[in-house]
């Protein structure tokens, strides 16, 4: 969902940007039982851009917001204030506009809600707009999983995790030098790499690279050595981390900076994103060495920022800022 959010995001700034005098704040309400596939008839307030609201759920039979989608209309308000209908959610909104959203199938699944600080915002011509804009909306259910099954570099290819990976990564995150500094403990059992298998599965179906397993290309065998991977660390902030884990037999072949390399130029070209990050433990200059490698920038050091392995970690930062970045050759 995090992902998708932040798709829903960028969507109601690109119609702020077009649009400013008019957008004091812009939100996207959804039928519960769209958006969660719950039995309900409440509306769920989704991303907004504006002043915190309270109004987080609506009953379908309250204000504007329920209005739209009960009666599936564009509603109109010039003046708020005049109309025991409206909900409240900034005492300074005087006129709203809240436009239905249709899915591909024509069922009226949310609604664009925006509020404008001036009495009678919304005239025809821009209610037409906003009625065009609503054809682009990112519905859920055009959001795929992620959708790329592997990329290639020069060594090596990375791949979606599957089932039969299972041994090649108990082999490797059994290793407790592998597992020094990361967030998990050596893996004991292959019911902890199967745990690892589960969190990749869940990861992919809500649109995120993370993990991609290393394969060198020249291993007829295909074995897996290690992962590369883009966590969502804070969608709404266009924040992504990379995390990264090689068999120590690879070790001191730049395998993880060419790998990250494929996933990093994928990541700017695709998703939301504005700041690469990735951090590790002062420890592990190995891995302060792939960032640099990956030409990202040391900000500084977060004291005690990880409690990892029963002590409190002092974790060096990295970032790329997408001002920074320029597409790596592969
Ligand atoms: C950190 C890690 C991902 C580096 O990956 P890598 O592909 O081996 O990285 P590189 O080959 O670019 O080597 C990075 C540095 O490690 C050091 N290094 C190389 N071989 C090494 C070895 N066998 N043992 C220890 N350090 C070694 C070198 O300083 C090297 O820098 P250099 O190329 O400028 O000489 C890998 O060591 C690893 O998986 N470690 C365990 C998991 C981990 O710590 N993940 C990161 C958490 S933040």
């Amino acid at each position: 969902m995090d992902i998708y959010f932040a798709k829903v995001l960028a969507w109601l700034e690109t119609l702020k940007s077009k649009q400013p005098a008019v957008c004091d704040w812009i939100g996207i309400y959804y039928k519960e039982s769209y958006l969660h596939k719950l039995n309900s008839t409440d509306l769920v307030l989704g991303p907004f851009i504006g002043e915190h609201t309270d109004h987080v759920r609506i009953p379908i039979d309250r204000g504007f917001c329920g209005m739209a989608l009960r009666e599936e209309r564009t509603v109109n308000v010039a003046d708020v204030t005049k109309d025991s209908t409206h909900i409240a959610c900034s005492l300074k909104t005087r006129s709203e506009l809240v436009v239905p959203i249709a899915d591909k199938a024509g069922h009226f699944v949310a609604e664009l809600d925006i509020d404008c600080n001036r009495l009678a915002a919304f005239t025809p011509e821009l209610e037409t707009f906003f009625k065009e804009a609503v054809k682009s909306f990112p519905l859920l259910e055009e959001f795929a999983p992620f959708p790329v099954e592997s990329f290639e570099t020069e060594r090596l290819i990375l791949r979606k995790v599957k089932q039969t990976d299972l041994n090649d990564i108990f082999e490797y995150c059994q290793n407790p030098n592998v597992a020094r500094y990361v967030t998990w403990e050596p893996h004991q059992t292959i019911a902890d790499t199967q745990k690892f298998i589960d969190y990749a599965q869940s990861s992919y179906a809500k649109g995120a690279p993370e993990p991609m397993v290393l394969v060198l290309k020249d291993d007829p065998k295909g074995k897996v050595i290690g992962s590369v991977g883009l966590i969502p660390a804070s969608p709404k902030n266009r924040i992504f981390e990379l995390a990264y884990a090689l068999s120590e037999e690879h070790w001191g072949k730049g395998l993880v900076a060419e790998g990250s390399k494929a996933i990093i130029n994928y990541a700017f070209n695709h998703f939301a994103i504005e700041r690469l990050q990735c951090r590790c433990d002062v420890l592990n200059p190995q891995s302060s060495r792939v960032m640099e490698k990956l030409g990202m920038h040391y900000e500084g050091t977060l004291k005690a920022s990880m409690y990892l392995k029963g002590k409190p970690r002092d974790m060096h930062m990295y970032s790329l800022v997408r001002s920074d970045f320029r597409p790596y050759a592969l």
